[in-house]
């Protein structure tokens, strides 16, 4: 039986996430082998070209998922009937601007598309914000969809986690695999909170088989933290094949599930779970199941973690009262 397509919308096609996405959604990564894509490509009007060339290479791949590719310029046509939004596209901060301005500039952008969403996407519609400042764009774009349920709308702390657990796995001579129910808490910034008090190893607890403290919070949390703007000064650009990936994990987990006895991270529309203000997208422990992110709920805080996840809990605060006294909500 010959499936029909899911539509899959990514803005800033032709900018390094784009690239090292794009090849991965054609080939059956993010949804699964026997899904087939169309997918839809959204840039702004000097950046169609290149968004041309990336089709051009698709089209030489032959990948047997891909059913076809458009690309424009327009919002409404990119979001019409669209399924998975993978909003990549953003602002960069560039020399002497605020962040009041950064935050206005994407604005200009996570507004329109928010709407554009509302007025055309499909039912089924899931939305991942990978655009810095991606919670607080997430928010943005969420508060112009009403006729959207907002748990659709989500910003990506996957590749935090992906580094938190790669760290750990390296602390501790394990692999990956072996670590479980590691949580990335609050925003994708400096900020965030990597929680090792409830991830388990071996069926021990993270931060015990650790035994070191000051590992914890004087190399482990920094590290991970500052990860983003590590790689940026190593290789003068930004992440793009990781954030590229960790977005492929993002969807393909929340589509499929994820396994019983573990959890993931995203950042998630907040119910007011562990005292995270109702409304505000932060990064929380989640469960995927029947298509359905949900928050863990019922885990116990220390003092320790506490702190932390309230320190990046404020600077989401502060982030949605910039954006709402700026109009943009
Ligand atoms: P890039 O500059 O290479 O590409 C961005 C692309 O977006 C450009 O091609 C640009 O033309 C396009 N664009 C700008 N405004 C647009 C609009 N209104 N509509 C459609 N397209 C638009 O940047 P990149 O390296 O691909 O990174 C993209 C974003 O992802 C940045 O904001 C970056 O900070 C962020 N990022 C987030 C994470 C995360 O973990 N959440 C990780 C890495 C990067
Ligand atoms: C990352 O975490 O790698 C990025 O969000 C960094 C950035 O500022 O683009």
């Amino acid at each position: 039986m010959t499936r029909t397509p899911v539509n899959v919308t990514v803005t800033g096609a032709a900018g390094q996430i784009g690239y090292a996405l794009l090849f991965r959604i054609a080939s059956g990564h993010l949804l699964g082998p026997d899904v087939p894509v169309r997918l839809r490509l959204l840039e702004i009007p000097q950046a169609v070209k290149a968004a041309e060339g990336t089709a051009m290479e698709l089209d030489d791949c032959a990948f047997p998922l891909l059913s076809g590719i458009d690309i424009t310029d327009d919002a409404k046509t990119a979001f019409d009937g669209v399924n998975v939004a993978l909003l990549v596209g953003a602002r960069p901060r560039s020399k002497g601007m605020e962040r009041g301005d950064l935050l206005e500039a994407n604005g200009g952008i996570f507004k329109p598309q928010g709407e554009a969403i509302n007025a055309g996407a499909a039912d089924d519609v899931r939305v991942l914000v990978v655009g810095n400042p991606a919670n607080t764009n997430a928010l943005i774009a969420q508060q112009h969809a009403p006729d959207v349920p907002a748990e659709r709308f989500t910003a990506m702390t996957r590749l935090d986690h992906n580094r938190a657990l790669s760290q750990l796995a390296k602390k501790l001579g394990v692999a990956v695999t072996d670590i479980r129910k590691l949580t990335i808490w609050g925003n994708h910034s400096a900020t965030q909170y990597p929680d090792l008090f409830h991830a388990e190893v071996g069926g021990r607890i993270a931060a015990e088989a650790v035994n070191d403290q000051s590992w914890l919070e004087n190399d482990f949390i920094p590290t991970v933290a500052k990860r983003g703007a590590a790689i940026i000064e190593a290789r003068g650009a930004s992440s793009a094949a990781s954030a590229a990936n960790a977005a492929i994990d993002h969807v393909h987990t929340w589509v499929n599930g994820t396994d019983e006895g573990d959890w993931t991270s995203a950042a998630v529309v907040s119910d007011g779970s562990y005292g995270v203000p109702e409304g505000l997208i932060s990064s929380f422990p989640v469960t995927a199941k029947d298509g359905r992110y949900e928050i863990v709920q019922g885990l116990e805080i220390d003092e320790f973690s506490r702190a932390r996840i309230d320190a990046s809990v404020a600077e989401l605060v502060e982030e949605r009262d910039a954006v709402r006294g700026l109009g943009l909500i």
